[in-house]
């Protein structure tokens, strides 16, 4: 490529030359130029070769995009666009052909707005219910982060748009998210932490992966090489680029080494002038640069080959999409004496002013300016028989806040006071057949960049509910939450609770669907409601000090925790109540090569169409490693019509079953008889069954540390060991060897130090070539 090719042959050359010819034509400065942002949200174009600038914007649950010149944060003059609910919501649907669609309606949005790369899905963790990002997040389970994580990748990148997943890796908390080093030890890591990335890269291939702020054992994600190569690259097969969280760039060339391609926003070229003479200088390899640059390119070629100029979306379709969405992930946690659904007919009082002003997503990055706002009060009376009352009050302040000034004349005056507006609230609560109490997290408790300090719903919303629950029993309390809430103080006072989540711009008329019944509600809890936050697995290490979070509750994050421990919850994980009632039989398991195969025949037995979440949960009860009583590895959901049944077959896949073996640093299946529950919850088991699986061949190599157990246990010196007892020696290791309690307690004795011991049938130098042996290629 030279300066005379004019800019559209330029630009018909780099669509069809590969990313490597396209480099070779490029200076170092340009080089070095295409791994660094040119504004906020886009790349830098090198015009002269025809590379053209892309556009990444957030992200996750709608399209963010801000008009020139405007702050980072800021929303003000961000584009409208569909306000899809936030992955708090869309994980509790358990439905990955929704969200694949949820994912596709965003990919419309994207090539509408002309944006490449849409900054989502985030599939981290949620460790502690404390973490003030959870809302972004889609489950305590890795499975259901990878599944569903997949699922929204697969969809947004079938409209040409692609994916960015976040933040890679175990950035669970937002206290000091931008130093702390999460100190995890290798199997949480491995098993709980990275395993939802790896999943959604095997099998989505996301366009791009978002490296996280923090530090991972010491390291920053940004600078990581054993995270974003050895990891992401030479063990995932990553083929796509990996670009910075906003402002995570601690060391650019050491970036570059450890697998950064590209550094968002721009850094006003300091950082590419950094690059540039680094190489100059022999600190950088130009050829690491070439790679770098050569993914950047890679990306602004799929972006430029799958743009759709003139591309739109329907509002309307993607609002009942969002409706749609919102009402699937819509969790009923409690429904006594037939108190829901309500009947169109029902005299009612709405409490709360989440009901006419919703929070329905949250603070931070990912702040959507939505199409189109329903609210729950309107969505209610619309539905409501003609001659039903409905009446409203506000009871708290707007955002969820304590009372003062917060309510208008419509069931509250503004400047009213906190006992004026409850005081209203007990008189239409006692006028009416059914109260709708709204409750939830104020706005400012739950954002991006911090965490919560409780998971408490304020003071003043629970005297509320408690002065409303005196004035009528038949209160169902609709919750409205990013983060986990605690239900404890009001749950066992009210015949009916609706987790209702963060729902998007849709949300109210999803909340009117599933209170009327015309959506039969199937979420179910992704994370647990733990009884307190004392509970909760991360509680003592949580947010860490001195730039250090130690992972102390290992593997036993969210219902493996409570379950390991026998605590009691509010709600279990995979808990949600549907208007129908579903019976399990049937149900057995066979296990091939590619893992288990579930099978149970599933029936609804009630009187509504409706949809059941078929769990999954194994475990080893005899293992040599630590393990969770349960975990989950296999879920489905089934629509079934009223009276209907059907088999559903689920597979888990066998490397869902290996755990990280330390010893070997890698994946293994150990051998055993699994324990396979097919279950309604994690805590509503429906069948037990048991299953033979056959292990990984795990070779150990042997030391003279090796304890005289793991050495009769090994395939090749194991053998020589039994025959070597069997025919030398006074007799006595031998003998001592076949008495059972003897033998345990020989068994943890280091073979290197029984072998000096008087009377033992090998010596030093027969161990030496008892290892050689057993340690020799095979
Ligand atoms: C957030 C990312 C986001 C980026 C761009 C960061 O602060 O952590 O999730 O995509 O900003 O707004």
């Amino acid at each position: 490529m030279t300066d005379t090719t004019s800019p559209t042959a330029s630009a018909a050359l780099f669509l069809n030359a590969t990313p490597e010819e396209v480099v070779a034509g490029l200076t170092l400065e340009e080089k070095a130029s295409l791994t660094s942002g040119a504004s906020f949200w886009t790349t830098k174009a090198v015009e002269r070769a025809g590379v053209p600038a892309i556009m990444l914007t957030d992200g996750p649950h709608g399209v963010r995009k801000q008009r020139e010149g405007s702050d980072h944060l800021g929303i003000g003059d961000s584009v409208p666009a569909t306000c899809f609910p936030p992955a708090v919501a869309l994980g509790s649907s358990f439905d990955a052909e929704l969200l694949e669609r949820v994912g596709a309606a965003l990919g419309e949005e994207s090539q509408a707005e002309g944006v490449a790369v849409l900054l989502g899905p985030g599939i981290n963790i949620k460790r502690s219910p404390l973490c003030g990002r959870n809302f972004e997040y889609l489950s305590e389970d890795p499975l259901v982060s990878g599944v569903l994580g997949s699922a929204l990748v697969r969809g947004l990148q079938s409209q040409g748009v692609g994916a960015s997943l976040k933040h890679f890796a175990a950035n669970n908390q937002e206290n000091d998210r931008m130093r702390v080093s999460a100190d995890i030890d290798p199997r949480p890591l491995r098993e709980i932490y990275l395993r939802g990335f790896q999943r959604v890269v095997e099998e989505a291939q996301p366009w791009t992966v978002m490296c996280s702020y923090n530090r991972i054992n010491g390291v920053y994600a940004s600078e990581n090489p054993w995270l974003l190569t050895s990891v992401l690259r030479d063990e995932w097969g990553f083929e796509g680029l990996v670009v910075s969280d906003w402002g995570a760039v601690n060391d650019r060339v050491a970036g570059l080494v450890a697998g950064l391609d590209l550094e968002m926003p721009a850094s006003s070229g300091r950082t590419d002038a950094e690059v540039v003479a680094a190489v100059r200088s022999g600190v950088l390899d130009e050829g690491v640069l070439d790679v770098a640059a050569g993914r950047s390119v890679a990306l602004a070629q799929r972006a430029a080959r799958a743009a759709r100029a003139g591309a739109s979306y329907n509002p309307d379709a993607h609002h009942a999409l969002a409706r749609e969405a919102a009402a699937a992930s819509v969790v009923v946690l409690k429904n006594e004496g037939g108190v829901l659904p309500l009947a169109p007919t029902s005299s009612l009082a709405v409490i709360g002013e989440l009901a006419r002003t919703p929070r329905y997503q949250g603070a931070g990055s990912s702040l959507i300016n939505p199409t189109r706002l329903d609210n729950a009060l309107e969505e209610i009376r619309a539905r409501a028989a003609g001659d039903a009352e409905v009446v409203f009050a506000a009871g708290y302040g707007e955002g969820g806040a304590p009372g003062e000034g917060g309510a208008h004349s419509d069931g509250g005056a503004p400047g009213e006071g906190a006992d004026e507006l409850v005081a209203e609230a007990v008189a239409a609560a006692r006028g009416a057949e059914t109260v709708l109490l709204f409750l939830g997290v104020p706005a400012e408790l739950e954002s991006e960049g911090f965490d919560r300090d409780d998971i408490e719903l304020p003071a003043d919303q629970l005297a509320l509910a408690d002065a409303v629950i005196a004035a009528n029993h038949r209160t169902v309390v609709v919750l409205s939450n990013g983060g986990v809430v605690r239900v404890a103080p009001f749950a066992e006072r009210v015949p009916a609770i609706i987790e209702g989540w963060l729902l998007g711009q849709a949300g109210g008329g999803a909340i009117a669907d599933v209170l009327y019944g015309d959506v039969n509600p199937s979420g179910r809890l992704a994370e647990t409601i733990p009884v307190r936050l004392a509970d909760s697995p991360a509680y003592l290490d949580f947010p860490g000090e001195h730039g250090h979070v130690r992972y102390g509750e290992g593997l036993f994050v969210g219902y493996r925790w409570y379950d390991a421990r026998e605590a009691r919850v509010s709600y279990p994980f995979g808990h949600g109540l549907s208007y129908t009632t579903f019976e399990y039989s049937n149900a057995r398991v066979e296990a091939d090569a590619s893992g288990l195969v579930v099978r149970v025949t599933v029936a609804n037995t009630g009187g509504r169409d409706g949809a059941e979440v078929v769990q999954v949960y194994t475990s080893l009860p005899v293992s040599a490693v630590a393990r969770a009583p349960r975990e989950l590895k296999g879920f489905a959901k089934v629509a079934l019509a009223a009276g209907s049944s059907r088999e559903v077959e689920i597979r888990v896949r066998r490397e869902d079953l290996a755990i990280w073996d330390t010893r070997i640093d890698g994946w293994a299946v150990e051998a055993g008889e699994y324990r396979v529950e097919v279950a309604a919850s994690s805590r509503d088991i429906r069948h037990t069954l048991s299953v033979d699986v056959s292990g990984d061949d795990v070779l150990v190599p042997l030391t003279a540390d090796s304890s005289i157990g793991e050495v009769l246990a090994h395939p090749v010196a194991g053998p020589m060991v039994q025959q070597a007892l069997a025919a030398g020696g006074d007799g006595a290791a031998s003998g001592l060897l076949a008495d059972p309690a003897m033998f345990r307690m020989l068994a943890s004795f280091p073979i290197g130090r029984l072998a000096s011991f008087p009377g033992m049938p090998f010596g030093p130098e027969q161990v030496e070539q008892l290892l050689a042996a057993a340690n020799a290629p095979r």
